[in-house]
């Protein structure tokens, strides 16, 4: 029977599925295994079925051995995986897109009306015993309705967030490294800009690119003084796209106005960061995909991946598809 190594329990509609067809060995700890740990545990497996918190290298493939088939990711993006490693090796690498766009979407737009409207500071101030009496001028924020909205990296994700912006009647700018679709301009109100029109026109600006070598802080100092004073950034993407020293210092000078992160560089953020010291910032621990439907597909989409690779056939979703025509 072919073994697999998966790196933490999945929902049971995934491991219902990997446990019925292979011999498998699953990291039962909450905390991710130790990168020496997952050397060990890969040796001889013939499938490994990882999370975005696993390092997964060249070194890490060596070490499970020649009979590796496969590389299933239970996320869509895959910066932690060394896709290049993977394809020199022939090993197929996948994924999971798609199931969590909405869940990723809707995330997008409860940090974006959330930081808008300062909730989160709203209820600190209920929790706090501060509500006194209704404010006439008391935690003022931004309007939505109307606003422009720039979205950077404008695939799957970007466009459901595009969609939802539809009833706030909003104005949407897009960069997607210069790309544009006519076809979906008309229907949501979008336009394709370069990335210095849309930080200056940009009421929120809303980042939903891969994380790469060319989008690396992105979003770095000179980026976010291109941006309006009155502006708010939101990251649900990945937190190396942006320079967190530059974002604390964009939001205590000034610069803009709010963030609403659903990930950060690192993660999990530092408890010394001095971003947590700020009242004018929304941190979750990335919960982007976090919905119960949007998990459970993660998990039987990734398994599939799992078993379609050891049967050596075609994954289903696969990320460097070059290896079966190469
Ligand atoms: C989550 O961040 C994912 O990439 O699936």
């Amino acid at each position: 029977m072919a073994k697999v190594f998966v790196t933490r329990r999945l929902p049971q509609a995934g491991m219902d599925m990997i446990e019925s067809a292979f011999d498998v060995d699953v990291w039962e700890g909450d905390m991710p295994p130790p990168y020496e740990t997952l050397l060990e545990r890969v040796t001889g497996v013939d499938g490994l079925l990882c999370l975005l918190t696993d390092k997964i290298d060249g070194q890490l493939m060596d070490a499970a051995g020649e009979q590796l088939k496969v590389i299933s990711q239970m996320a869509v993006g895959v910066d932690n995986v060394d896709i290049a490693a993977a394809t020199e090796r022939g090993i197929p690498v996948g994924n999971t897109p798609g199931v969590l766009t909405d869940a990723t979407a809707d995330l997008t737009w409860a940090l974006l009306t959330g930081a808008a409207r300062r909730v989160v500071e709203s209820d600190k101030f209920t929790r706090s015993g501060e509500w006194k009496t209704w404010l006439p001028m008391g935690l003022l924020g931004a309007d939505i309705g109307g606003a422009t909205l720039g979205i950077v990296g404008f695939g799957r994700i970007g466009q459901a967030v595009a969609r939802r912006a539809l009833g706030f009647n909003m104005r949407i700018l897009y960069y997607n490294q210069g790309k544009s679709y006519p076809e979906l301009d008309k229907e949501l109100n979008a336009k394709s800009v370069d990335l210095k029109t849309l930080l200056a026109e940009s009421d929120y600006v809303s980042l939903h690119t891969p994380l790469t070598d060319n989008t690396y802080h992105l979003i770095s100092s000179d980026e976010l003084k291109q941006m309006k004073s009155s502006a708010i950034l939101i990251n649900t993407a990945r937190g190396g796209v942006v320079d967190p020293t530059a974002l604390y210092h964009a939001l205590i000078d000034g610069e803009i106005a709010y963030a609403g992160l659903d990930v950060t560089e690192p993660e999990p953020i530092n408890m010394d960061s001095p971003l947590l010291e700020l009242d004018n910032i929304i941190i979750l621990p990335h919960i982007g995909s976090a919905s119960i439907s949007a998990r459970t597909k993660m998990a039987t989409m990734s398994a599939d991946n799992l078993i379609a690779g050891i049967r050596g056939d075609t994954l289903p979703n696969c990320v460097n598809p070059s290896i079966y025509t190469e």
